[in-house]
C-alpha cells in the first residue's frame, strides 16, 4: 500500500489494548455495514478494541448515549445489509452545529467539545466513513490533532482520489432496473418517461444507468442542456416510429443559463436538490404534445443489499483502514487504485471533485449510438 506517512503524536498506549472509534456520516449508502464489519473483525483479530459512535460526528457530542463497544456479535449477519448499524446524519458537523437561539437556528463551533470527548473515551484512532462533507470534517479534526483514517463512501462516485466508491455500483443497478421497468409502461402508453436519479454535481449514476438501460436522452450536471435539443431528439424518435422515449436526468442537471432546481435549505444542512425531472417532463409535453410523466427514484438508490462489487470493495476498504491505523498512518484516506487499495492524504483527497469527463469513452459511446445529452 503506498503511504504518505503523517504519524500521530500520541501512539496507542502500551499498558492497555488500543481502542479505535468508528462512525458513519452523511447520507447512507449500500456497503457501509460491510465496511464496519470488516473494520471491526480486522481490529478485534489484531488486538484492538472498537467503539461504535452513533450518528456520525454528532455522536462525539453525546458520548454517554452514542458510544458503545462493538464485538463480533454486533457485526454478525450485516455484510449484505443496506444502511448502517451505527446510524448517520447530515446535520452533525461539530464545526457548524445547529443550535437553537430563541426562535432561530444558528451554527455553533463545538469541535473542541468533540475532541475532548474523543480523548475522554480513551480512543487512539477514529475511522470515519463518509462522503466529501464528512471527510472534510475529518480533515479539520486531523488538523486539530485527532488521529483519523478516512473511508470514502458515496453513491454519487464524486470523490476523485479513488477510482470508484462503494455504493455507486448498487445505485446504478437500482436505477438501471427502474429504467428497464419503465420501458414497458412507456411503450404500452406511448409516453415519454423522465427518470430523475441522484447525482448532485456529478452525473455518473445518470450516465451509467442511462447507457446500460438504453435511454434516449441523458441529462447530467457536466453538460448544460437546451430543451429544444431534448425535444428535437424525442420528435425524431417518434417520427421514426418509436413512439415512446426514456429520459434520465441527474438531480443536479440544469438547462443552459438556468439555476439548479432545489427544494430549500435548512441550517447546518446542504441545499436539497430536486425537481429537474418534473420540469423536463412538463416542458416536453407542452412543446411536443406527447404525453410525458416523471419519476424521482430518490432514496431508493441508497437502499437495498450492496452488490457483490460493493461488498468486496467495502470489505477491502474497512480492512485497509484498520491496517493504516495499526501502523499509525493517520490523516489518510483509503482509495481504490486497481488492483490495489492505496492511501492518500486527506489533505489532498478532497481537493478535486470526480466529475464525468466529457471525453470519457462512455460519453462518446453514448453519442455514437445517438443518445442525446441535450447539448446538440
Ligand atoms: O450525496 C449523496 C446524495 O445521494 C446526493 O445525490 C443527494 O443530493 C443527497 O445525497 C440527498 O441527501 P438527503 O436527502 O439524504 O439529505
Amino acid at each position: 500500500m503506498a503511504k504518505r506517512p503523517k504519524k500521530n503524536d500520541s501512539p496507542p498506549a502500551a499498558a492497555r489494548r488500543p481502542r479505535m472509534g468508528i462512525l458513519t456520516g452523511g447520507g447512507d449508502c449500500p456497503g457501509l455495514n460491510a465496511v464496519i464489519r470488516a473494520a471491526v473483525k480486522t481490529a478485534l483479530n489484531t488486538g484492538w478494541e472498537v467503539c461504535g459512535i452513533r450518528e456520525g460526528f454528532a455522536g462525539l457530542l453525546k458520548p454517554e448515549t452514542a458510544v458503545r463497544p462493538l464485538g463480533p456479535e454486533d457485526v454478525k449477519g450485516i455484510l449484505n445489509m443496506g444502511g448502517t448499524i451505527l446510524g448517520t446524519t447530515n446535520r452533525g458537523n461539530p464545526f457548524a452545529f445547529p443550535v437553537r437561539q430563541g426562535k432561530e437556528w444558528v451554527e455553533k463551533d463545538r469541535s473542541d467539545e468533540a475532541l475532548a470527548n474523543f480523548k475522554k473515551l480513551g480512543l487512539d484512532a477514529l475511522i470515519v466513513i463518509g462522503g466529501d462533507g464528512t471527510l472534510g470534517i475529518a480533515r479539520r479534526f486531523f488538523q486539530k490533532g485527532l488521529p483519523v483514517i478516512g473511508v470514502p463512501k458515496t453513491i454519487d462516485n464524486d470523490i476523485s482520489a479513488t477510482v470508484i466508491t462503494f455504493g455507486f455500483d448498487t445505485a446504478v443497478s437500482t436505477a438501471t432496473d427502474a429504467i428497464d421497468k419503465l420501458h414497458s409502461t412507456a411503450e404500452s402508453h406511448q409516453r415519454v418517461m423522465v427518470v430523475e436519479v441522484m447525482g448532485r454535481y456529478a452525473g455518473w449514476i445518470a450516465l451509467h444507468s442511462g447507457v446500460a438501460g438504453g435511454a434516449d436522452v441523458i441529462l447530467i450536471p457536466e453538460i448544460p442542456f437546451r430543451l429544444k435539443h431534448v425535444v428535437a431528439k424525442i420528435q425524431a424518435r417518434y417520427a421514426a416510429g418509436r413512439r415512446f422515449a426514456i429520459v434520465v436526468a441527474a438531480e443536479g442537471a440544469a438547462a443552459q443559463g438556468e439555476a439548479l432546481r432545489t427544494r430549500g435549505k435548512k441550517v447546518g444542512q446542504e441545499v436539497r436538490l430536486g425537481g429537474i425531472g418534473e420540469y423536463v417532463a412538463v416542458e416536453i409535453e407542452r412543446r411536443t404534445g406527447y404525453e410525458a410523466r416523471s419519476l424521482v427514484l430518490g432514496h431508493l438508490q441508497r437502499g437495498g443489499h450492496p452488490t457483490t462489487f460493493d461488498r468486496l470493495l467495502a470489505t477491502r476498504f474497512g480492512s485497509a483502514a484498520v491496517r493504516l491505523a495499526r501502523e499509525g498512518f493517520f490523516g489518510q484516506m483509503v482509495a481504490l487504485d486497481p488492483p490495489h487499495i492505496k492511501s492518500v492524504p486527506l489533505e489532498d483527497a478532497l481537493d478535486r471533485m470526480n466529475r464525468v469527463p466529457l471525453t470519457s469513452d462512455i460519453v462518446r459511446a453514448a453519442r455514437d449510438m445517438g443518445i442525446s445529452f441535450g447539448d446538440a
